[in-house]
């Protein structure tokens, strides 16, 4: 091999070998937010999945069982509303991994971190159904409006957008369940 390939084959080594000193760790994240506050705010986007995972579930069962002369209207309007929620656990559990947090995605923790009622075992009446889906998108945005705060005190503004988003939906379809009960 000729000399000045060699050399610079030594000198690629050497490059590569100061780049992986200085790659950072796992556990290095420096983007602004306090240690302490990515793992406040990764917690309590934990628990917003938590209830979004439970009410996607709820009301994707509700869209199967729903019975009654509502029967079309409500199958239909359960099936939007499930679609929007299952979309909307990714961009939440993303954030958490942003933040450098393990995200939580089985059935044992989403029922721990939940604040939302496990999907009830037999059926309910369709009107009941929608009530039980207007407390739930009510308690959701309960549980992203308590996150605001900290989000917002840290800076952390993909946080506060997330919230705002899931905020303007939860308020919009509980308002539009809740008019379903309305004479
Ligand atoms: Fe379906």
């Amino acid at each position: 091999m000729a000399k000045h390939k060699t050399e610079k084959l030594d000198k690629r080594k050497q490059d590569g070998a100061a780049a992986a000193v200085a790659l950072p760790r796992a556990s290095d994240i420096n983007i602004g937010i306090s240690d302490e506050d990515r793992a406040a705010i990764a917690k309590g986007l934990s628990a917003l999945l938590a209830d979004t995972y439970t009410l996607y579930l709820t009301t994707h069962n509700f869209h199967w069982n729903v019975t009654g002369t509502m029967f079309n209207t409500l199958h239909t309007m359960f099936m939007g509303q499930y679609t929007e929620l299952w979309n909307a656990v990714d961009p939440v559990a993303e954030r958490i991994r942003a933040l450098g947090h393990p995200a939580p995605g089985s059935y044992a923790q989403f029922g721990k971190l939940t604040s939302l009622p496990d999907v009830p075992s037999e059926p309910p009446k369709a009107m009941e159904m929608v009530r039980i889906l207007v407390q739930g998108h009510e308690a959701v945005a309960r549980t992203a409006r308590q996150l605001f705060p900290l989000a917002d005190k840290a800076n952390d503004e993909p946080t506060a957008d997330l919230l705002t988003q899931r905020l303007t939906v939860h308020e919009q379809t509980a308002w539009m369940l809740r008019s379903l009960l309305e004479d």
